[in-house]
């Protein structure tokens, strides 16, 4: 019976080539639609960094880096030859930040600057200028500043959406008497897209792959109508413009990804139902919840852990991406990972054809979320006809979660028919980034100084 179940699961999670193309050929629209007046679902939010690096900038930069694991204040010096030092100090985001009020998040995020300086400058009376990566969609009328439009990736304060978050970090600061000046505010995608840009020229879009899904590339001016009237003069229609997509809210009509009744239920029950509709079929923040979701329907319909306390699975986000990346990782033959990790974290005693079934739906849940996620790279590139052209990548599922890189060029090389070429030669490939959008934060801030100086 359990062959059968997970039959039934191949066919549910996977996605064919030619689902793919179409879901590509959807998704270019969608690009194109964001961008419009009117708008569309992707936000494509314009970032104003409205120049590639040229490798030569120099200086010496404070950036701060909220992702969806960590925090992260850096101190970046760059070299001036595509070349960089850092010194950074790490923290974890507690999870109860995530979701209290505005006043203990920017408070914990202060109190972290507070510690690096501490570290790092102490004495420190003049202003720092710091960059700050805020990894939420923002709407951004300049660099130095951005509204909130809504919280992802799970976090639910009040108070912060629909307001600019600059002011509001630089309060927490000045309260505690941090010599620090939030100067410019980016996204990590727009991050990664310049830090690897910087090093690498042939980078043409910076792809977050971790708690969340998202990617920037550079669009041009007088092709994004959204902009009109509202560029300052000195900028030529012909410069290169960021776009932060925010396309992990592609397809939030549902018109166009195979979702499952499991998909369904998971938007149903977060806190912002039919949002974030194409991040939640991938990010590292929903893996879990998927496969937790696909065990209690089994364990209902009688197909398996028959006569036990299910009471942990029945928790709502109890298992996390790197719970599915241990069980991939667990060798088939014996799968006594897999079995260690659902006695001790889940109390759950499984037989060998329970294991077996579980591993194959990490595959396949793991396999799905690779696949769908070049869509969105493929679609910058066939929107921009990039022939050939690097994607730097970011994130934990893509740093840590096994065969995501080799699936995604898997995926990349049925969209554009490449055949059997090896991954190596494909035209597109998608590379880990710099580490850290600390890098990007840094040049965007030396990018946006020159601006500023060259306008004195
Ligand atoms: C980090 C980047 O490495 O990856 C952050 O510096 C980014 O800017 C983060 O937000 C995304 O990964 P995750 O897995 O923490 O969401
Ligand atoms: C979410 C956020 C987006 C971010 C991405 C990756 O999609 O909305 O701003 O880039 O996660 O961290």
């Amino acid at each position: 019976a359990i062959h059968e179940r997970i039959e039934h699961y191949e066919k549910l999670f996977g996605v064919s080539t030619e689902q793919l193309k179409k879901i590509t050929e959807h998704f270019v629209a969608e690009l194109d639609k964001g961008l419009s007046k009117e708008g569309g679902s992707i936000p494509m939010n314009v970032a104003w960094v409205l120049d590639y690096p040229t490798g030569k900038e120099t200086g010496k930069y404070l950036a701060l880096d909220m992702g969806g694991t960590n925090l992260r204040v850096a101190e970046i010096i760059l070299n001036g030859d595509r070349t960089f030092d850092v010194v950074q100090s790490k923290y974890h985001m507690p999870a109860n930040t995530k979701t209290s009020s505005a006043e203990n998040l920017w408070g914990y995020v202060a109190d972290c600057v507070g510690k690096f300086i501490d570290q790092y400058h102490e004495g420190a009376t003049d202003q720092l200028m710091m960059c700050f990566t805020f990894s939420y969609p923002c709407t951004q009328e300049s660099i130095g500043h951005g509204v909130l439009q809504r919280w992802t990736k799970g976090f639910d304060i009040d108070g912060v959406e629909g307001h600019d978050v600059v002011p509001m970090l630089q309060s927490a600061l000045d309260e505690r008497k941090i010599p620090v000046k939030c100067a410019a505010l980016i996204n990590d995608t727009t991050g990664t897209l310049v830090a690897s840009n910087y090093v690498d020229p042939r980078t043409k879009m910076g792809c977050i792959f971790g708690t969340g899904c998202n990617a920037a590339y550079y669009d041009v001016v007088k092709n994004i109508p959204k902009l009109e009237g509202l560029v300052p003069d000195d900028i030529s229609p012909d410069s290169w413009c960021a776009i932060n997509c925010e396309y992990g809210a592609f397809d939030n009509e549902h018109v166009s990804l195979p979702r499952t009744k499991f998909d369904d239920h998971l938007d149903k029950h977060s806190p912002r139902p039919n949002q974030q509709s194409f991040e939640k079929m991938i990010a590292g923040y929903t893996l879990g919840e998927i496969l937790r979701l696909v065990l209690l329907d089994e364990f209902e319909g009688g197909n398996i852990f028959e006569g036990q306390d299910i009471s942990k699975l029945q928790q709502p986000y109890v298992l996390d991406a790197a719970f599915l990346s241990k069980i991939e990782t667990d060798p088939w033959e014996n799968l006594m990972d897999t079995e260690a990790l659902f006695s001790e974290e889940l109390g759950i005693e499984t037989n060998e054809s329970e294991r077996a079934m579980v591993h194959r739906l990490c595959e396949l849940i793991g396999t799905r979320a690779a696949r769908l996620s070049m869509c969105g790279v493929a679609a910058m590139a066939k929107k921009m006809n990039m022939e050939s052209a690097h994607a730097g990548a970011d994130g934990s599922v893509f740093n840590k979660y096994p065969y995501f890189k080799q699936r995604a060029a898997r995926a990349l090389a049925d969209i554009f028919d490449w055949g059997d070429m090896p991954a190596e030669d494909h035209p597109i490939k998608v590379v880990a980034a710099e580490d850290g959008s600390g890098v990007g934060a840094g040049v965007i801030a030396a990018l946006t100084k020159k601006r500023y100086e060259s306008h004195k």
